[in-house]
């Protein structure tokens, strides 16, 4: 049994951006993959996360970036303390108390820095002592894409077969990692009209692609991998900006078809393919929304940068560099 801290524990976790990405539940009440997927951990965006068990409280409080949240948001973060409790033996309710720290508002908010930050807090202080993995695959059941985010560089989320094997583990440092830039673009704040859980469902149970996706995806994970490890930047960003077309590809074989895409991520995208043919390195991945963001490497990030401020404005243009893992404030 785990001793209780009535200390608050604090964890940050930043955000990631998957270059292969995770699109689709084999289980999803356990969040076991289908495909495993291979992200970047940034250091623009993070999550710092305070929780104190309390057993003189009745319920669970959850404040985000100083709010009171309830219904869905609470219900979310109560199913996923009972996990931690079921693990520690415990059964008090606690005080969740959360910041995001992401420029102005910039649309980019993360569930993934939300529940690493929460995993790691919350276990602390219910006196769970987890190794990274097991750290990981408890993120896990937060959000899918929350048990890379433990882990800062590269991350790999093998998708395992089951609780006990699907989790995410560092990669080796690479030299390609230091060059590296991401471009974050922002062209909506507003919250999503598909959620990812929808989205995903939607393109398992309905596109005839689906399952070339997981035979792709496995594909694209190894020549990615290969290209870090050659420190090969263009075939690193040409893979990544195709897993992820082919991944979006999906919403639209879906029925009924959606996208995530609008007018502005077509725009951008068209505008990084001439960027390219005119020398400049760079490539485009784009999550469950519009915002896009642009890898590229260090000696071009000022044109990218430069680009994009003249289409978007200067505050809707944020770089990142590789972030790091969980950390204990
Ligand atoms: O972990 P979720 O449920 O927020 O899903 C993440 C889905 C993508 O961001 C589109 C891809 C990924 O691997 O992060």
């Amino acid at each position: 049994m785990a001793t209780l801290s009535n200390n608050p524990v604090t964890a940050r976790a930043h955000t990631n951006i998957a270059l292969i990405k995770y699109w689709g539940k084999k289980d999803d009440t356990l969040i076991i993959p289908y495909t495993s997927s291979l992200s970047l951990t940034l250091d623009q965006f993070y999550t710092d996360t305070t929780v104190q068990f309390d057993a003189s409280r009745s319920t669970d409080q959850l404040i985000i970036d100083d709010q009171i949240s309830s219904e869905q948001p609470l219900h979310r973060v109560s199913n996923f303390l009972d996990i931690v409790r079921r693990k520690a033996q415990i059964n008090s309710p606690a005080i969740v108390n959360s910041h995001n720290h992401v420029p102005t508002a910039a649309g980019l908010a993360s569930s993934a820095s939300a529940f690493a930050a929460l995993a790691a807090a919350a276990s602390k202080a219910a006196g769970l002592n987890l190794t990274p993995s097991e750290l990981s695959r408890l993120a896990r059941r937060g959000s899918g894409s929350a048990c890379r985010s433990i882990f800062g560089g590269f991350a790999e989320w093998q998708r395992g077969d089951d609780d006990l094997t699907s989790y995410a583990m560092p990669l080796k440092v690479a030299a390609l990692l230091e060059d590296i830039r991401v471009v974050a673009l922002t062209v909506e704040r507003g919250p999503k009209a598909i959620s990812s859980r929808q989205g995903m469902h939607l393109s398992v149970t309905t596109s005839p692609y689906y399952p070339t996706w997981v035979k792709t995806c496995q594909t694209d994970l190894t020549q990615l991998k290969l290209a870090i490890e050659k420190n090969n930047f263009a075939k690193f960003g040409k893979i990544s900006e195709l897993n992820a077309m082919r991944m979006h590809a999906l919403t639209l074989s879906a029925d009924p078809d959606f996208t995530y895409f609008n007018g502005q991520t077509l725009t951008i995208m068209n505008l990084v393919k001439q960027l390219r043919h005119n020398g400049v390195a760079c490539y485009y991945t784009i999550d469950a929304g519009p915002n896009v963001k642009v890898l590229c490497q260090k000696a071009s990030v000022a044109k990218v940068v430069d680009t994009f401020s003249q289409l978007l404005g200067k505050q809707n243009v944020i770089v990142a560099k590789p972030g790091p893992g969980i950390q204990y404030l």
